[in-house]
């Protein structure tokens, strides 16, 4: 098959579509032949040198796939030949063909593309696990979505509106529009704005009870000052820095705050496993439905990928970034 590989760590231009060894599926696994992926940062980590796939993964970069059934190993029972699937994956999504646990795998919802089914399962998998099994963030409570409009926030805010829940975001100024649509209930210009100062006002100066956060150490000072009691802060990414200098463990302790870090590529397949099963429960419906959508800033031909990995590092997406993949 062909691939998009590495072909030695550095800038865009080291991604080049190669011919490859077709993945071998074991006896739960499907053969998928992926007609779209998804980037996320983690590629561009990756296509630099700095997030090496987990033992025995793929080199191939690639965390999602949208694509159809062409093999099932001797154990599966739950897909056939045919399906149209998508699904994460711990890497291997850049090429023609990928293997994934039977498990993983999540029916494409009705009506929706390839293009669309490869936009969904990366991000709302990671906001779904941050809001409501680390973060158990109720309808009666204020989450703080930063970096609102990417991939991650873009799916954050629609499952904070499905709760019930309200939601501010920081982002740039010319994405908050998509904020506001897809149910933020405020938008604050980070570059502009001093964020904590505008969050206390919006909340009558109680806060909020969940921040998802992506950016580190120049924010953990003023999300510590902005967590209510018992207000919880799910750490992500570290895309401004990871040694933070200030830290006040008496507001932690006296406000009863919890601090998570969490990645998804690295757990063990059972965790990834039960948590695929409860998205598709709490989203399924309403993918289908149309109440949530997966939300699509482009699709480029894998022949672009370079431009594309270009474009996420400009910061220049509101949602995802698509990339088609070519069999001819
Ligand atoms: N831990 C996990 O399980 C997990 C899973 C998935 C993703 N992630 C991480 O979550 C982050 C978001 O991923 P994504 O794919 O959704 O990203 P994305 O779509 O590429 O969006 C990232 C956005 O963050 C903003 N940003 C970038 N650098 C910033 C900075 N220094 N300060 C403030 N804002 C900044 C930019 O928007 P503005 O124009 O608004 O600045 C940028 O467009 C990435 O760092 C990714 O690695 C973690």
């Amino acid at each position: 098959m062909k691939a998009i590989v590495i072909t030695e760590f550095g800038g865009p231009e080291v991604l080049q579509i190669a011919s490859w060894p077709d993945p071998i599926i074991g006896q739960e696994e499907l053969l998928v032949k992926v007609h779209a992926t998804a980037l996320n940062r983690a590629d561009t980590l990756q296509r630099k040198g700095h997030y090496p796939p987990p033992k025995g993964e793929s080199e191939i970069p690639g965390l999602e796939m949208a694509g159809e059934v062409i093999a099932v190993g001797s154990k599966v029972d739950n897909w056939k030949i045919g399906d149209r699937v998508c699904g994460l994956l711990a890497g291997g999504g850049y090429a023609q063909q990928v293997r994934i646990h039977k498990d993983m795998a999540l029916p494409i919802p009705t009506g929706l593309s390839f293009e669309q089914a490869a936009a969904i399962p990366e991000v709302f998998l990671t906001a779904f696990q941050a809001i409501k099994w680390l973060g158990n963030f109720q309808a009666s409570e204020t989450a703080l979505i930063h970096a609102g409009a990417s991939g991650v926030g873009t799916a954050a805010l629609q499952l904070i509106k499905a709760i019930g829940g309200k939601s501010i975001v920081t982002a740039s100024a010319g994405k908050h529009d998509i904020c506001l649509r897809l149910g933020a209930d405020h938008a604050i210009d980070y570059k502009t704005q001093n964020f904590e100062k505008e969050v206390l006002d919006l909340t009558d100066r109680g806060g909020v009870d969940l921040i998802l956060d992506f950016i580190g150490a120049p924010y953990l000072e003023r999300n510590v000052n902005l967590l209510k009691t018992d207000g919880r802060l799910i750490i992500l990414a570290f895309m401004g820095g990871a040694q933070a200098p200030h830290l006040n463990l008496g507001l932690v302790l006296r406000k009863r705050l919890r601090i998570i870090g969490s990645t998804l590529r690295a757990r063990e397949l059972k965790y990834k496993i039960e948590l695929t099963q409860a998205l598709r429960q709490f989203l399924w419906a309403r993918l289908e439905s149309g109440a949530i959508r997966p939300i699509v800033d482009s699709v480029y031909d894998w022949s672009e990928v370079g431009l594309a990995h270009r474009y996420m590092e400009e910061n220049r997406n509101q949602g995802k970034i698509v990339l088609r993949v070519n069999h001819t």
